[in-house]
């Protein structure tokens, strides 16, 4: 599929759930979510039925997230299903990693291809204050089990966030020069709980490289440029939707939890797809990607979406 800029899109992310066990404070609010019906949320079967049709389109890449779509009940079965569509290349999943100690194994059987794990700060009480509830040892085992398990090169994802984990991007760069993860930085996006807060939260991801000039710029790989310390096994990934928006070479479409298709995260525009089928599934993927917004807006204004991260998947 090519959509109205010529941009090529063959990558579609996929909300599993939109409840999580942990309660970001900038992506969550304090209290959670309500918990919606079951009804509410995408079937396993639906989740199959709407990736198959995206691969007839030209999907050749999913990810699945959330919320953090390990809380989902079912979740191997849609990992096996959508493993199961011929022409599916890559089968991607981005996790909080708090459940991968169990997970990692039955994931990587059921045949998820790479995984992406959260993991904005390497401190205990910072991480239990930024999450609410989550417990830092839980997500740094995950990592170890989901090595062990075949997931590598892992992708480790840290959002920037002046005042919280800007004095640990050293501490974080480092763990590259031992382990052959990509380390990417974030940068913050203003939407949901985090749009009203303090412009010093917002660190550019240029901060890293101006902070540690011995990184060295490789090849970017996708959205993110990346560089890399001095015989280091790993790598650094920048990914800066506010200050270099990389929304030339955006490939994606977006599936909320509930059935909603999206053509860019930050756009209000959605196409509700509970009820299509066959043809007309494919016509509204054509119709969405057709009509993707050429870039957004966050260097103006906060997300146009008035959805929660934890509903639409990083
Ligand atoms: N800006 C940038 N990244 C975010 N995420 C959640 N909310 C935001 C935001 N406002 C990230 C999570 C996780 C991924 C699912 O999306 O930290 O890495
Ligand atoms: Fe959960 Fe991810 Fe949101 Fe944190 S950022 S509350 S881990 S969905």
């Amino acid at each position: 599929m090519k959509d109205a800029y010529g941009r090529q899109i063959d990558y579609l992310r996929l909300s599993v759930t939109d409840l999580c066990n942990y309660r970001c404070q900038y992506c969550m609010p304090a209290g959670g979510i309500a918990k919606r019906p079951h009804g509410d949320i995408l079937s396993v079967e639906e989740c199959v039925e709407i990736a198959q049709a995206a691969v007839r389109c030209g999907v050749k890449k999913i990810r699945l997230t959330g919320g953090e779509p390990l809380v989902r009940r079912g979740i191997l079965d849609i990992c096996r299903g959508l493993r199961a569509i011929a022409g599916l290349e890559k089968l991607c999943l981005t996790t909080n990693g708090s459940l991968l100690p169990r997970l990692a194994k039955p994931l990587r059987e059921a045949g998820v291809d790479r995984l992406n794990i959260s993991l904005d700060t390497l401190r205990p009480e910072r991480f239990a204050a930024m999450t609410r509830m989550g417990r830092l040892e839980d997500v740094l085992s995950g990592i170890r089990v989901a090595e062990e398990a075949g997931f590598s090169p892992l992708k480790l994802d840290t959002v920037l966030i002046g005042g919280f984990n800007g004095d640990e991007i050293g501490d974080f760069i480092h763990l590259t020069l031992d382990h052959p993860w990509e380390i990417r930085f974030i940068e913050l996006m203003p939407m949901g709980p985090c749009a009203a807060w303090d412009k010093a939260c917002f660190l550019p991801g240029e901060t890293v490289p101006a902070r540690y000039p011995d990184l060295e710029p490789t090849a970017a790989q996708g959205v993110a440029r990346r560089f890399r310390l001095p015989g280091a096994k790993g790598t650094v990934g920048l990914i800066s939707p506010l200050s270099h928006d990389f929304c030339g070479v955006c490939r994606r479409i977006r599936v909320t939890a509930d059935g909603h298709l999206k053509g860019c995260l930050h756009s209000r525009e959605e196409i509700p797809l509970r009820g299509l089928h066959g043809a007309d599934l494919e016509e509204a993927i054509r119709q969405c990607a057709a009509h993707k917004p050429e870039r957004h807006h966050l260097s103006d204004r906060p997300s146009d979406t008035p959805r929660n991260m934890n509903q639409i998947g990083g």
